[in-house]
């Protein structure tokens, strides 16, 4: 198998519209990267450079030592799998994942039919072999359109937000089925979403983008637990991460009576992000003792939502306008319009720079 490398691509539709701006990855046998982004940040075209559907501007495109840059699609031996599935209405099931082994002409009928029970068989998809797409749900189609891919056991494997036309409970059963079948297939596969749980949950790395930039490109965890600028860290994680600014003073940051000690740096800036997130801000009991008054954040809780496992709670910080801290906290504790302290741990603190939002520590 062979490794999937992007070097420095560009992607102009005009000076105004640049949906990829210089992309260097490299996707190697076995990993699952996951192109992570909002809406409109360029991941589908940055798949469509790679499948061949679309012409870079700039740059390269490598499987190995093949440079694939302006081959044509066919000739790639790329297999991808669309969000609107794509399937031929007018063929069963058999028949469209038979389809693309068809256009090769060193496979015999015998050969094809193997192929395609044995994938058809490992996506559950024997009984319904004789269906025509018109009779399958969506997420019966989607398999369809993933055994397509699986069976032309192609050198590359890139997936375009497959799971979002199904509804939650089938998202999350075939994001499972995704992961399983994928830790066995040795070629790269690069997937799309603007989903962070399938980002989280699938992929050996992600590259986070935002306007057409490479933000990150990390293991999941990394990605989770040290964001690189302030973009990752309010895109990724749900709830949103707390991100405050802070006026700086000698070694300590300040928010109304709210202070905390600023990390090592060189030098003190006027003024710092600081992110925490939800999960990590916790309730301090006055009287259990635990309350330690300067490092405690003090509000007013204004909005409680009840998440099912856990209450998200929002406080309204005191001594300074318009700015709130919400905090996921147990459910078992009734909230009122209270005065309420809050703590975290300092090891679980973010910090960014007010004017890059890059991380600091
Ligand atoms: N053929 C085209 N001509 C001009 N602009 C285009 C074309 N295709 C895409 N764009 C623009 O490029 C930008 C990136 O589009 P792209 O489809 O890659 O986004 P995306 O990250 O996949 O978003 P989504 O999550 O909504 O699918 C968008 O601003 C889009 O309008
Ligand atoms: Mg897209």
């Amino acid at each position: 198998m062979a490794k999937l490398q992007l070097k420095n691509l560009n992607k102009t539709y005009s000076p105004k519209v640049v949906p990829v701006k210089d992309i260097s990855l490299d996707v190697s046998e076995g990993e699952f990267l996951t192109l992570l982004g909002p809406s409109g940040c360029g991941k589908s075209t940055t798949l469509r450079l790679i499948a061949g559907l679309e012409q870079p501007t700039r740059g390269e495109i490598r499987i190995g030592d093949r440079d694939v840059t302006y081959l044509r699609p066919g000739d790639r031996d790329i297999a991808m799998v669309f969000q609107s599935y794509a399937l031929y209405p007018h063929m069963t099931v058999y028949e469209n994942m038979a389809s693309s082994l068809k256009l090769r002409k060193k496979i015999s009928n015998s050969e094809i039919e193997r192929l395609v029970t044995e994938v058809a068989a490992s996506l559950g998809l024997t009984e319904l072999i004789d269906r025509k797409p018109g009779k399958l749900s969506g997420g019966q189609r989607q398999r369809v359109a993933l055994g397509r891919a699986l069976v032309r056991q192609p050198e590359v494997f890139l997936l375009d937000e497959p799971l979002s036309n199904l509804d939650a409970l089938l998202r999350e059963k075939v994001r499972a089925e995704l992961k399983q079948l994928f830790s066995s297939q040795k070629a790269p596969v690069v997937y799309v979403t603007h989903d962070q749980t399938e980002a989280m949950t699938l992929s050996t790395k992600v590259a986070v983008l935002n306007s057409g930039n490479v933000q990150q490109l990390d293991p999941p965890h990394l990605i989770y637990t040290r964001p690189a600028n302030q973009f990752v860290a309010g895109f990724v994680g749900s709830p949103q991460m707390n991100l405050l600014v802070l006026k700086c003073q000698g070694n300590f940051a300040q928010l109304g009576d709210f202070r905390v000690r600023l990390p090592d740096m060189p030098t003190v800036p006027p003024e710092i992000v600081l992110g925490i997130r939800p999960e990590h801000v916790g309730f301090a009991d006055a009287e259990a003792g635990k309350m330690s008054a300067p490092e405690a954040i003090k509000g007013e809780v204004f909005l409680v939502e009840n998440l099912g496992m856990q209450n998200l709670v929002s406080v309204r910080v005191k001594g300074v306008d318009s700015v709130t801290v919400r905090a996921l906290l147990p459910n078992d504790r009734h909230w009122n319009s209270e005065i309420v302290e809050l703590v975290f741990g300092p090891q679980l603190l973010h910090w960014f720079d007010v004017k890059t939002g890059d991380r600091l520590q």
